[in-house]
């Protein structure tokens, strides 16, 4: 592995896939081995799209999930292994989808850490950590993914959280990430305009955390207008879109059931 540079990943001509070469798009996903991220993978690939599961510690996931959609369209999805906490990460997880596939259409930074970090019990190395998985490492996969993106004018989507624009007690170093991946995303897509479109999501509640408890759950459905969480197939679904809108960049849309309306 060669020293990070900082400059962006340069993509040798004879980058080949493992598996067969197909002019199918394709779509890297961060944190794709379950939850948002493999439904989103599942729905990309019934909309053609071959797959590049990215995964850190879901390794058992991550197989499975390729296994599947490769029995549906053989050759169509392949596992890459990077613990975005990294320094260079991001440059190391292109780098790798490169030695796989020649061409990327859509990059979506899903992968992240969602601790509690109350104030009192914060400490420099926790703050490193989650600014390292869910802010640092996007931004530097997308300037080493953008060659690739821009050849096939392509898209980024980071998904985000309504909480990075409206504040959770004891999450601040969350929010933050967060609130900072939103300004990547708008920043990037000036920067990477025309090429490459960039937007973001930013989920409600949809799947709970474990350190979610039932009062809290009951509290955010209460403030819910719809009523009821989200299906990951929501997210799906805006994900869907974006990579088809073709006019639309430096959005985000919250799919939080109107929660944001009143936070
Ligand atoms: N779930 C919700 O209701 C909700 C609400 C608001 C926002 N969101 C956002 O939506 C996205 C997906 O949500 P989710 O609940 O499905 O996410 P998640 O399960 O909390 O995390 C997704 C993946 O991130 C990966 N990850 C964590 N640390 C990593 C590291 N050091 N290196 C590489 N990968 C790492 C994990 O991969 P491995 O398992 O392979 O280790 C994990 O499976 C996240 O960005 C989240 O912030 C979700």
């Amino acid at each position: 592995m060669a020293a990070p540079t900082g400059g962006p990943v340069v993509i040798s001509a004879q980058a080949s896939r493992t598996t067969p070469a197909t002019s199918s798009p394709i779509a890297l996903i961060t944190g794709a081995a379950k939850r948002l991220g493999a439904v989103t993978a599942r729905r990309l690939h019934g909309a053609g799209y071959d797959i590049a599961i990215h995964y850190h510690t879901s390794a058992d996931e991550a197989r499975a999930l390729a296994a599947e959609l490769n029995e549906d369209r053989a050759g169509s999805a392949f596992v890459l292994r990077q613990n975005l906490a990294a320094r260079d990460a991001g440059e190391r997880l292109v780098r790798n989808f490169a030695k796989k596939a020649t061409r990327l259409d859509v990059l979506i930074n899903n992968a992240s850490v969602f601790d509690a970090t109350p104030l009192d019990a914060a400490d420099p190395g926790a703050w490193e950590h989650m600014q390292a998985i869910n802010l640092r490492t996007p931004y530097f996969l997308c300037l080493h993914a953008a060659p690739l993106l821009r050849r096939q004018r392509g898209a980024i989507i980071n998904i985000a959280d309504i909480h990075a624009e409206r504040p959770r007690a004891g999450y601040s170093m969350y929010c933050t990430s967060k609130a900072g991946l939103l300004a990547v995303t708008r920043s990037l897509a000036l920067e990477l305009a025309p090429e490459i479109r960039v937007n973001g999501i930013s989920p409600g509640a949809i799947l709970w955390a474990d350190s979610e408890d039932a009062a809290l759950r009951r509290d955010a459905l209460r403030a819910t207008p719809l009523g009821r969480r989200g299906e990951p197939s929501d997210i799906a679904d805006a994900v869907h879109y974006l990579v088809r809108a073709g006019y639309v960049t430096g959005q985000v849309i919250n799919v939080d059931g109107g929660r944001s309306l009143h936070m």
